[in-house]
């Protein structure tokens, strides 16, 4: 059989992912596919594009098949149980890094690093900047590292197990950033199939949605400089209540819009 006729095989999955899972398969750019596509492929690899066609079909993510996923123009590995990273969780890196001008030394926390996305991000971007991260989970802790290293800043990435602040107890920070469980845990069994096997701890943040923000609202002034920032990622209908939160905190916070216009990223600073 042909590429092309394999291409053809009927299927509710998107032509993009098929391409980006043929791709994936024959270790080849997702570009590269239309100037091989008269290329006779092997039994074998008809057997597993099938195999994997099948698990899309069923609501399995892509990603996970892929192993990687890219996330502000850079590739991620991705695994089941760590949140894959999201376009909309870029917008949080753009905001931090126009907070922390390129020439400057820095030292930022991240909570609940996942991937560790948001942090080498950052790290890339900003060569004095040294970054702590935490997480409650040991694959995402793990799978950090392996980013961290396939992007060479291990050296600048400190990464601690443990609950929100307190494996950083008594430190202060430039500036705190996290994207943390934000979804209420009602909407956990609406949730897609695949959605899920991100994880509980990735997705959901308890009853109300947003008791993440309320434990950390009460903390996050302990643990930035007085010239520090937090930058955090909100669910679209949360900006108005988190603003009240952190303004009866005694923040000052501006709230931006994702680029489908939707409340996205809440900025804080100390009065
Ligand atoms: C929405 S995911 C974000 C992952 C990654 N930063 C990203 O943006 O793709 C939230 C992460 O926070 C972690 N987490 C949840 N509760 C936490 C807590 N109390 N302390 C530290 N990490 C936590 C989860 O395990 C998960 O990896």
């Amino acid at each position: 059989m042909k590429l092309k006729d394999l291409l053809k095989v009927a299927s509710k999955v998107s032509l993009r992912e098929r391409q980006l899972l043929l791709a994936h398969l024959l270790k080849v750019k997702p570009g590269d596919i239309y100037f091989i596509e008269d290329r006779e492929v092997s039994k074998k690899l008809q057997e597993e594009y099938l195999k994997s066609l099948k698990l899309l079909e069923e609501g399995y993510p892509l990603q996970y098949i892929l192993g990687e996923w890219d996330f502000c123009g850079r590739t991620f590995k991705v695994k089941e149980g760590v949140l894959i990273p999201r376009p909309e969780t870029e917008l949080l890196c753009e905001k931090v890094l126009e907070l922390i001008p390129a020439n400057g030394e820095y030292v930022g926390f991240e909570i609940g690093v996942g991937t560790g996305c948001i942090s080498i991000t950052l790290l890339l971007e900003r060569r004095n900047l040294i970054m702590y991260a935490d997480d409650v989970q040991d694959t995402a802790l793990e799978l950090a590292k392996e980013n961290a290293k396939l992007h060479k800043v291990e050296q600048r990435l400190i990464l601690k197990k443990g609950d929100m602040f307190e494996p950083v107890e008594g430190m202060v920070f430039d500036f705190v950033v996290s994207n943390p469980p934000y979804i209420p845990q009602r909407e956990w069994e609406n949730l897609p199939k695949g959605v899920r096997l991100e994880g509980w701890t990735s997705l959901i943040g308890g009853e109300k949605g947003y008791e993440f923000y309320e434990r950390f609202a009460q903390e996050v002034g302990k643990f930035i400089k007085d010239s520090g920032f937090f930058a955090l990622e909100i669910g679209h209908d949360q900006g108005s209540i988190l603003k009240k939160l952190f303004t009866e905190k005694g923040f000052r916070v501006d709230i931006f819009k994702d680029y489908a216009g939707q409340d996205r990223v809440l900025i804080g600073w100390s009065l």
